[in-house]
C-alpha cells in the first residue's frame, strides 16, 4: 500500500511542474486524494460492497471535485493535474502512467450496460476538458486536445483536436528516432555551390577541347569520343 502511495507522490511530481515536495502534494493535491481514495472505493465494488465503493465515491467527489465510479479500473501512477469537474464513467478502464486535466469526461453514449466507456492505455494525455465518449480506444502515449470531443479510436501515439476530434498527428517520433540534423546551413550552402563549381568547370573544360580540336582543324570521331569518355569519367 505504502509502495502504490509512493508511485502515485512520484508521478504527481514528474507530471507537475509546480510540485515541490510530497507533504505538500499529499495536502495540496485534490488528484491525488481522489486516485487513493479509488483504490479503496474500488476495493469495496469488487469485494461485493457495491452500496459502500459508491458511498464513499460519492465523499471522494464531494471533497475533490472528480467523480469515479468505483467500478472503473485504473492503472498505476495516473495523475489528474487540478482535478475539478471530472467524471470517469463506471467500465471506463484507464492504463498506467496516463495524465488528466480538470473538466476531463471518460462517459458513455449508450444507456445499455456493459461496456459503453473508453479505454485509455498506457501514458496517454487528456486535455482539460477533452470530453472522451462511448467504448472507445485512446492508444499508448496518445494525446487528446483540450476541449476535444472523441466519438472515435485515436491510434497509439497520434494527437487528436477538436469537436468532433481530428487526428492532427500520427504516431509521434521518439527523440532517438528524431535525427535531427543539426548541421551548419551556411556551410551547407558552400558545399552546394562547391558541387555546381565543380560541374561547371566539366562543361568548360568539354567546351575548350572542342574549341582546341575544332582550332586545329582535327575533327575526327574519336578523338570527340574521347573527350567525352575523359569528362564522363
Ligand atoms: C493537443 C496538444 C497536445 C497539441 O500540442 P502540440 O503537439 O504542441 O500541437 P501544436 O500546438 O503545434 O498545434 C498543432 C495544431 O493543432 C491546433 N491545436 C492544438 N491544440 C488544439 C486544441 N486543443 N484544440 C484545437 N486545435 C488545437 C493548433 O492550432 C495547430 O493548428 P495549425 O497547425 O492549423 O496551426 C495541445 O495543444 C493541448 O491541447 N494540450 C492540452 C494541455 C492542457 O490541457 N493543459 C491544461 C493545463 S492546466
Amino acid at each position: 500500500m505504502f509502495d502504490s502511495l509512493k508511485e502515485e507522490l512520484r508521478a504527481a511530481k514528474n507530471k507537475d511542474p509546480a510540485a515541490r515536495s510530497n507533504f505538500e502534494i499529499l495536502c495540496c493535491y485534490p488528484g491525488v486524494w481522489a486516485i487513493i481514495l479509488h483504490r479503496w472505493n474500488h476495493w469495496l465494488w469488487t469485494h461485493n460492497l457495491p452500496f459502500w465503493g459508491r458511498f464513499f465515491s460519492q465523499i471522494s467527489r464531494f471533497l475533490t471535485g472528480i467523480e469515479i465510479h468505483p467500478g472503473a479500473q485504473i492503472g498505476k501512477r495516473v495523475f489528474i493535474d487540478h482535478g475539478m469537474g471530472i467524471v470517469i464513467g463506471e467500465t471506463t478502464i484507464v492504463g498506467d502512467d496516463v495524465l488528466i486535466y480538470q473538466g476531463v469526461v471518460l462517459g458513455g453514449t449508450s444507456l445499455s450496460k456493459g461496456k459503453r466507456h473508453p479505454t485509455v492505455e498506457d501514458a496517454v494525455v487528456i486535455g482539460s476538458g477533452a470530453k472522451v465518449l462511448g467504448n472507445i480506444t485512446l492508444g499508448n502515449s496518445s494525446k487528446i486536445g483540450a476541449g476535444a470531443v472523441v466519438l472515435n479510436d485515436v491510434p497509439p501515439g497520434a494527437t487528436a483536436v477538436g469537436v468532433p476530434s481530428r487526428v492532427i498527428y500520427e504516431e509521434q517520433k521518439t527523440v532517438e528516432d528524431l535525427n535531427h540534423d543539426f548541421s551548419d546551413p551556411v556551410a551547407s550552402a558552400i558545399d552546394l555551390l562547391l558541387e555546381r563549381q565543380v560541374e561547371l568547370e566539366k562543361q568548360i573544360n568539354i567546351l575548350n577541347q572542342k574549341l582546341d580540336i575544332e582550332k586545329t582543324g582535327i575533327i575526327r570521331d574519336s578523338e570527340i569520343e574521347e573527350v567525352f569518355k575523359e569528362v564522363d569519367e
